[in-house]
């Protein structure tokens, strides 16, 4: 095993940094899988020596302490968790049922299984399914004396200390079995998960995906005072081992469990036919969004205990109960208002304001709406969406949500549409600065034409600034970013990179913020320095051009190396980027058939000339810009457009004044063509172009469109023309297609 601390003595402090972040990262990851999935993925030695190590090097840089520090995580390491504990009975799953018919079925097994005919009553009771997670809890002579997760279902985890904190769980009873077990399930409201992950990144911790995950991971802590602090809930809906029965019938086992200090779900229902369940089914499912806690189905249980007794179970499950699942992602709920989002590049978004509702198994309130045309009920052709149904606030309406993306709005039930509900008037200035919102020919989105000088812009380029992929600044995310800027302190990215100055000199008062000491704002300026040194790439990236995202920007990175170097490019490609726009036009005018042919006449003699007019160098500089592989023109056009314009050029320039820009290693790579700039030309024979690209970088070449001073090898095919000749003139390393196989190895 390492010695911790003469490993921690051995790094440098960015070294010690990143190894903490790992560390915790490493060791979080370890704790999740040992306390949540019980699929421990190191063993307790190789855990216990990553804890030291963290140790250590805290010890030596304190400064250097996480927020989310190993140490300070209460997850125990895998030797001390919980304690097994063995159920006196099983704790059993339910089946389920998907639709009608299979309700129907079960019903129906049912009678068969008891032998009953179709008139002898036969009662089920249909409460929600509640989304948590189940608990066993033992009381003798009215005590509490156990409380168990399900585990296995054979033997789960002691988490008495814990349960006791719960309020609706009674530490005594009055008038019990000497021997009780009660089962149930622990949950988290809505409201209470809210306001549980709102404190959480406040601060600095980690939060919830969803309220099941909130109250799994609230139970299991090893330190109950945490527990206490996480408002739980319990409802009460089973039992195991009793000394004496609680009633003869499941619905007054549940009355009787409520007399003495339980918490009964009250939407439960004893119903007498299929019909009355499958009726109760659709009436939870449209209270679902107003209950304020997460169901994910409804159970129907055999009223009858002696029933109940008879039915027995298979090996896991009950044969007397089901589980009636919702559909999986979808779910009904009000639209309350219709939110207008500004992107960082102006595009306007209108979010739906939602009466909060679980889409398989998370709390949805905002969902997207897209564009206008969404919301009209039509495509962007003009074509019937949704029958072209409309979309109006106060409109009942299906949320859908399919894996992590974002919930998105897609029906509307008219027959639920309040009378006064009136068409959705989509904005046509920007919301936030009052800039006009202009729709291009051809563009679903609607924009705010206020570049930088609209707050919504800016506060969103920041943000995307400070992002993981882009600067990456720790303690400066979306959130700080954004108060900064409604402070004044950050107008823009530059800003950032003065803050200490500033600070120093007075000028701001993070230190009056709450939650920003004196320590908190050193760490910031810390981090800060920290990114002045940033890869080209991710600035970049971080600049948040339109359409150039990370893989856009690291191709730029790799082919350009230095930010001089791209701009210069993009600058030079101006006028031919114009042009490609002129022919950008007719081509949409073509498609659109719109236009008669004077006009057609028109365009067309306007894009030969934009391109006769465009200089040779222009010309050059936007083919090679294109000519990079993964880079195509809307990409070169964004770029030549954001940086033309002078407000955003000055910013940028003097951000960049404040970094050290580092050019893109050199990838690790024995080929004779790592680094080489090639370009290929007139036909290939053996391969596609494309083809050839993609071996070429692989080996860690750059491919070109055209030839310059800088080109190290043009590899001409038959047909090559005015590159083959440039070449010539340059002197540039000329090869055909054979002699290019042979150079890298495939001849
Ligand atoms: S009865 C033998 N009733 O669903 C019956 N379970 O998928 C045992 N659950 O492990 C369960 N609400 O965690 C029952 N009203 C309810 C329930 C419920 C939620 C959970 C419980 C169980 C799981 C089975």
């Amino acid at each position: 095993m390492h010695d911790a601390a003469a490993l921690a003595d051995a790094l440098t402090e960015a070294e010690a940094k990143s190894r903490l972040k790992e560390l915790a990262a490493v060791l979080a990851q370890a704790n999740t899988a040992y306390h949540r999935d019980d699929a421990p993925d190191l063993t307790d030695a190789e855990y216990d020596a990553l804890k030291r190590e963290n140790a250590a090097i805290e010890a030596r840089f304190p400064a250097l302490k996480r927020s989310d520090s190993p140490s300070d995580q209460v997850g125990a390491p895998p030797s001390d968790g919980f304690a097994k504990v063995t159920h006196s009975q099983r704790m059993l799953s339910l089946s389920n049922a998907f639709d009608a018919d299979d309700v129907r079925d079960f019903v129906a097994g049912i009678r068969r299984y008891l032998g009953l005919s179709t008139d002898t009553p036969l009662a089920f009771t249909a409460e929600p399914k509640i989304d948590g997670l189940s608990l066993s809890l033992r009381y003798e002579d009215g005590q509490l004396v156990t409380a168990a997760t399900r585990g296995d279902g054979a033997v789960g985890e002691n988490v008495t200390a814990n349960a006791r904190t719960i309020t609706d769980i009674p530490t005594s009873l009055d008038g019990a079995p000497d021997i009780l077990e009660v089962r149930g399930e622990v949950y988290m409201s809505h409201a209470d998960f809210e306001a549980l992950n709102t404190r959480q990144a406040d601060a600095g911790a980690k939060t919830f995906a969803n309220p099941r995950n909130a109250a799994a991971g609230s139970l299991r802590q090893l330190d109950s005072e945490i527990t206490r602090s996480r408002p739980l809930k319990f409802f009460a809906y089973a039992w195991g081992e009793v000394s004496e029965p609680l009633a003869d019938t499941q619905t007054g086992a549940l009355d009787r469990l409520e007399s003495i200090g339980f918490q009964i779900n009250e939407t439960t229902k004893t119903c007498k036919t299929a019909q009355e369940m499958l009726d109760h089914y659709a009436s939870i499912e449209e209270a679902r969004a107003a209950l304020g806690y997460d169901i994910d189905g409804v159970v129907y249980k055999v009223d009858d205990l002696a029933f109940q007794r008879r039915l027995g179970m298979r090996s896991t499950t009950p044969r007397w109960a089901i589980a009636h699942k919702f559909p999986a992602e979808l779910a009904w709920t009000t639209l309350e208002a219709i939110d207008i989002q500004v992107g960082r590049t102006g595009a306007i978004s209108p979010v739906a304001r939602l009466t909060p509702v679980t889409v398989g198994g998370v709390v949805v309130s905002n969902a997207t709406l897209h564009n206008e045309d969404y919301i009209a009920g039509r495509d962007a052709n003009g074509a019937p969406i949704r029958d072209g149904k409309d979309i109006r606030v106060g409109d009942f309406v299906q949320v859908y949500r399919a894996g992590d993306v974002i919930p998105k709005v897609a029906d509307v039930d008219l027959s639920k549409r309040p009378d006064d509900a009136v068409p959705y008037a989509f904005p046509e200035t920007c919301p936030e600065c009052q800039s006009a919102a202009i729709r291009e020919e051809g563009d679903a989105v609607r924009r705010c034409t206020g570049g930088l000088i609209c707050p919504a812009q800016a506060v969103e380029k920041l943000k995307h600034f400070v992002s993981r992929a882009a600067f990456d600044i720790e303690g400066l995310g979306a959130k700080q970013v954004e108060a900064f800027y409604l402070d004044g302190w950050i107008r823009e990215p530059a800003d950032i990179f003065t803050l200490r100055d500033r600070y120093s000199q007075g000028m701001h008062q993070l230190k009056n913020r709450e939650g920003w000491g004196e320590k908190s704002a050193e760490n910031l300026f810390d981090a800060i320095d920290d990114k002045r040194r940033i890869p080209l790439a991710r600035l970049i990236f971080g600049l948040g051009i339109r359409h150039v995202g990370e893989v856009a920007a690291a191709d730029l990175a790799r082919h350009y190396t230095s930010w001089t170097a791209l701009a210069e490019t993009v600058d030079a490609s101006a006028e031919a980027a114009q042009a490609h726009l002129r022919a950008e036009e007719l081509i949409l005018a073509e498609r659109k058939q719109a236009a008669d042919e004077g006009r057609r006449a028109n365009l067309q003699a306007q894009r030969d000339m934009a391109w006769a007019n465009t200089p040779e160098e222009a010309k050059t500089a936007w083919e090679d810009l294109i000519g990079i592989d993964g880079i195509g023109a809307t990409v070169a056009v964004s770029l030549v457009t954001t940086l033309k314009q002078r407000r955003e050029r000055d910013s940028i320039e003097r951000l960049i004044a404040h970094l050290d820009i580092q050019a893109p290693e050199a990838r690790a790579s024995e080929s004779p063509v790592a680094g080489q700039t090639i370009v290929f030309t007139g036909s290939l024979e053996k391969m596609t172009r494309a083809e050839a690209k993609a071996r070429a970088e692989s080996l860690g070449a750059k491919v070109s469109g055209s030839v310059s001073a800088k080109t190290d090898i043009v590899v001409a095919g038959p047909g090559a023309g005015s590159k083959e000749k440039k070449a010539r003139e340059l002197g540039v390393r000329l090869l055909d297609e054979d002699q290019w196989l042979d150079l890298i190895g495939d001849g």
